[in-house]
């Protein structure tokens, strides 16, 4: 490359134009996906405190929240349930009446078009908040295994698009394709939540879904955030397992992770932006330290430029409707 003065990089910053035709990322509405969270009931939203916007509702409710997104075209909804009753088990994490399940046929029969993808986990529906069966204190992988494939399942025949197991179990994605394969859902598409970290960003969503463990933490399954080659490994082993597309989860503190997974696979690759990412900006903006809408864009183009190809947030629909 020539030295300045002949390089003058501004040259191409010059106009709004110029800078246009030569960006590199670009976010699209169809790269969004927007987490909904869905109790039983009618005529039910309950707004989450620490997430400004973001609300547990009915099916009902849901519908109209699922309704604003595809207009904005937003790639898909992800769905969280929290259900009436929770046990030692997480035996509601099945029911053909839960939640979740009643909300992906309500969303197939109106809105056929958007992409529905379903949390596969156990937090929500144990009594303990832990993502598993517990033996001896700890939660015990092997056993957790077939629950997860029968929540999964369940999703499945409801209608539901993808299943996103975010449970950290070893061998889950295996049981859930071997599971969905067996079942009559070989179709059904698998986006595992393959580089999940014991995080501390997601606080305001425990709220929301009501999943805090009640002694304990995650960090026994959940991977440390010092780790960047463990995963490679972690995807690596999803893939191999029958993964359709893969997670790394939070985004904004980890792009480092999302480039190295895009550099090393090519499976489709999804990054979470976590209820303390969105909290953060949020808060800061409240005070009027950031303006709202540049940090949501900004912070939603660097996750793209990262690698990511598309990203789960709590933004979707906002930023789906600042790109039109
Ligand atoms: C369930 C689950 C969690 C999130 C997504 N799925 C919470 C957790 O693992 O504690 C976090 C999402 C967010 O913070 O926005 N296991």
């Amino acid at each position: 490359m020539p030295a300045f003065p002949v390089s003058r990089p501004r040259r191409l910053r010059r106009t709004e134009a110029l800078r246009r035709l030569v960006r590199e990322t670009r976010l699209a509405p169809d790269q969004l996906v927007l987490p909904l969270f869905v109790r039983s009931g009618h005529g039910v939203r309950q707004n989450v405190e620490s997430m400004p916007g973001v609300a547990q509702t009915s099916v009902d409710e849901l519908l109209r929240d699922a309704e604003r997104a595809a207009k904005a075209q937003v790639g898909g909804v992800l769905l969280f349930g929290i259900p009436d009753a929770k046990d030692a088990i997480g035996s509601s994490a099945w029911d053909e009446q839960g939640p979740v399940q009643q909300a992906v046929r309500a969303l197939k029969r109106a809105l056929p078009e958007l992409v529905v993808i379903t949390d596969v986990c156990m937090c929500e529906y144990t009594d303990h908040g832990h993502c598993g069966v517990l033996r001896d204190g700890t939660v015990d992988n092997d056993a957790t295994l077939e629950l997860l494939a029968r929540e999964a399942l369940s999703h499945a025949q409801a209608g539901a698009d993808v299943v996103a197991p975010s449970d950290m179990m070893d061998g889950r994605v295996r049981a859930i394709r071997r599971e969905l394969d067996t079942q009559g859902c070989p179709d059904t598409a698998i986006l595992s939540y393959a580089a999940k970290y014991a995080s501390v960003f997601y606080g305001p969503f425990r709220d929301a879904a009501e999943s805090t463990p009640r002694e304990g933490d995650r960090r026994g399954y959940q991977m440390d955030p010092a780790n960047a080659e463990e995963a490679i490994r972690e995807v690596q082993l999803d893939i191999d397992e029958g993964a359709d597309m893969v997670m790394v989860k939070p985004a904004g503190p980890y792009l480092d992770v999302i480039a190295r997974v895009k550099r090393t696979f090519n499976a489709p690759l999804a990054a979470y932006q976590v209820s303390g990412e969105f909290a953060m900006i949020h808060s800061a903006a409240q005070r009027g330290w950031l303006d709202l809408d540049r940090a949501m864009m900004e912070s939603l183009l660097a996750i793209r430029r990262a690698g990511a190809d598309m990203i789960i947030t709590y933004f979707a629909v906002d930023a789906a409707e600042r790109l039109h």
